[in-house]
């Protein structure tokens, strides 16, 4: 008995529902035929959850969406990804689509993310849909011309933080499709669209400059080769590089990167006023001075900058980190400066750096607070903006902590803030803050930053503990990235902590030598920086005068020209033995900068071997250049070695 109710039960709710019910057409536009969603072959079709069956829900119910029924159709769950290789007789994607009613009415339950994404046979996207859908929704249409496209990609990803409930289908979903003969449309594995690429696949450049552009591949082994390159370029097949110099006319092109039977398309941007065309250069408050900040410690620091020689050096930011705030924001929503530190107001902080030449940079977070507990700007990023261009702000640094952990709402908000800040009137930098942890040297150029922190906070000490980024933490997390570094573009390695000496608050924690290093030590952080064309952000007390050594140290002006060189690359790394790490950086004038750093605790030699070195010819002979003395150190063909103290480094620049 019970269970004839219960049949009976599901014949209702299957036959007489509320809503309408569709079917497919017989025919498409034009007498093209109809190729079902469902009726392709579902292998690769992926799904967070239960089985996808042809016309039925995740559940294997009949397919409803707010009431209405549908015949054809996938069900599918969170996260899902259907990948369509149209085989180029596909003129047309039509489906309704949205949340299964059998979705439970619970809270938080039924809310996806979907996509409808084209993607082109060079690897360009467009993405047509991206939305978020809620249980009891009605169906949203979707009619897609995918004309000329390769692949068709339909996603469902989790809306809210969680993939319960999250039932969607693609109802009444079909092709048009023009026999001519082709193949049929067929669902291809996912796999096919993941880059196997290693590199950085948005690049930029000055007008008619030297350009280089490193082809890394996850599979070392892979075939590379770049096509459709604009003139001045050419492929350096040996090399796995694009060289040469940039077009001369400013405007965007493309070039293709063939890997196996992966393409990409490159984008470069060819523009006279790039933001950041090398590495910013300047000093930031939080090492040393933290929360104490304010107007006399903006004018002390910004004198010092000048009288000590650090602006003719090349420093050029000054920028107030976290805690310049108010304990809240205007009334009128506008962010407000801490009246007791800056009386006279942050624009006349502003006014006194420009006034000593310098530019001047300001902290938020993408989030309600910052770090250190003051307001955020998530929310208010056109106010700040507007405010900061106002107040005659250049840099904006963008943290990012009490912000969710996915890579998907950091690049939103990143992005957000970029686009409020191109909107601001003014030319300000954004300064990414997020710590390397979602792989920002991936994506944040796209969001309009041009300068991405890549590891946690550093510290004042050779080895950190539970965590902390002594100089051995930043070699391990920068080490690897350099295909992802350019003009425009920096992997930043943070603040450096020469000229502190153990006295910074924060930089002195999670270390498990020092607080304080030795000056070898120091010197090995500034000539890593500029090999890595890393920011070169000082962050000591700038009240107080800073020793012969240190001064010498940061205004090395051979070392600032490796880190400021014109082709923006990132020391290559070309070698790890016997506990010493060889870095090789290609230079604009044909140059090659190399350094080695003895991570043992005692004296060691280092062996350059060139034949090791992609940018060497090992049967060249080089004039040297030692970069500590700035003195010439004859000719060397093969090898080079040096004496190295422990956690020394020697740097050299050879030259044809
Ligand atoms: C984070 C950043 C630091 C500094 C502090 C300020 O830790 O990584 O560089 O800005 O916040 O609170």
């Amino acid at each position: 008995m019970k269970r004839q109710l219960l049949s009976l039960a599901a014949f209702l709710a299957t036959t007489f529902v509320w809503g309408d019910h569709y079917d497919l057409p017989q025919q498409g536009r034009g007498g093209t035929e109809i190729v079902p969603l469902s009726t392709l072959d579902l292998t690769h079709a992926t799904n967070g959850w239960g089985t996808i069956h042809p016309d039925l829900s995740i559940n294997s119910q009949p397919l409803t969406i707010a009431g209405n029924t549908y015949a054809s159709g996938l069900g599918v769950h969170a996260h899902s990804r259907i990948v369509i290789k149209l085989n180029g007789a596909v003129t047309r994607f039509v489906a309704q689509g949205g949340i299964d009613d059998e979705a439970g009415d619970y809270e938080g339950y039924g809310i996806v993310r979907y996509r409808v994404v084209l993607r082109g046979e060079d690897g360009h996207e467009v993405v047509r849909h991206d939305a978020i859908a809620r249980r009891g929704e009605p169906a949203v249409d979707f009619d897609i011309d995918v004309n000329g496209w390769k692949y068709l990609i339909l996603e469902v990803s989790d809306g809210n933080g969680s993939i319960h409930g999250d039932h969607f289908d693609w109802a009444n979903a079909y092709f048009e499709y023009q026999e001519q003969n082709s193949s049929r449309p067929e669902i291809v594995e996912a796999a096919v669209l993941e880059s196997p690429l290693a590199c950085a696949t948005t690049v930029f450049s000055l007008p008619g400059a030297p350009f280089m552009h490193k082809i890394r591949t996850l599979d070392p082994t892979l075939a590379v080769r770049a096509e459709g390159l604009p003139e001045g370029l050419r492929w350096n097949a040996r090399r796995k590089l694009v060289e040469g110099r940039a077009p001369k006319a400013a405007g965007q092109y493309h070039y293709t990167l063939v890997a196996g039977a992966h393409r990409e398309r490159v984008s470069l941007t060819v523009d006279a006023r790039l933001q950041q065309p090398t590495p910013l250069m300047g000093w930031l408050s939080w090492n040393v001075v933290e929360g104490d900040i304010s107007q006399q410690v903006v004018e002390e620091a910004a004198d010092a900058m000048v009288r000590q020689g650090l602006k003719k050096a090349g420093y050029r930011y000054l920028v107030l980190d976290d805690l310049w705030h108010a304990p809240a924001r205007n009334a009128d929503g506008t962010p407000r400066e801490d009246p007791k530190k800056f009386p006279k107001g942050m624009k006349a902080a502003a006014d006194y750096v420009h006034r000593r030449g310098l530019k001047f940079g300001i902290y938020s977070d993408a989030a309600p607070r910052t770090c250190a507990g003051a307001y955020g700007s998530l929310g208010y990023e056109t106010v700040d903006a507007r405010q900061y261009a106002a107040w005659g702000v250049d840099l904006l640094k963008y943290d990012y902590c009490h912000a969710p952990a996915d890579r998907a709402t950091a690049e939103e908000r990143y992005r957000v803030m970029g686009d409020a800040l191109r909107a601001s009137g003014r030319d300000i930098l954004l300064y990414m803050c997020e710590w390397g942890v979602r792989e920002p040297w991936k994506w944040g150029a796209s969001t309009g930053a041009t300068t991405w922190r890549a590891t946690y906070d550093t510290r004042d000490c050779w080895r950190g503990a539970q965590g902390g980024i002594g100089i051995l933490e930043s070699i391990h997390g920068m080490k690897d990235i350099w295909a992802y570094s350019g003009v425009n573009r920096f992997n930043d390695a943070d603040m450096m902590c020469v000229g502190i000496h153990g006295t910074g608050r924060s930089s002195s924690d999670l270390c498990a030598t020092g607080p304080g290093m030795t000056q070898d030590e120091y010197r090995t952080q500034f000539a890593l920086w500029c090999m890595w064309s890393s920011p070169l952000t000082l962050s000591f007390d700038m009240t107080k005068p800073l020793s012969k050594d240190d001064l010498a140290i940061l205004t090395n002006r051979h070392l600032i020209a490796v880190d400021q060189d014109a082709l923006g690359q990132q020391a290559e790394l070309v070698g790890e033995r016997d506990g010493i790490i060889y870095f090789a950086k290609d230079l604009a004038n044909g140059d090659v900068a190399i350094s080695a750093t003895n991570l043992n605790d005692v004296a060691a030699t280092a062996q350059f071997r060139f034949a090791d070195i992609p940018a060497l010819d090992a049967s060249a002979t080089y004039r040297l250049r030692n970069l500590w003395t700035g003195r010439r150190a004859g000719k060397v063909q093969g090898t080079l070695s040096a004496t190295l103290a422990p956690h020394a480094t020697a740097v050299y620049r050879l030259s044809r």
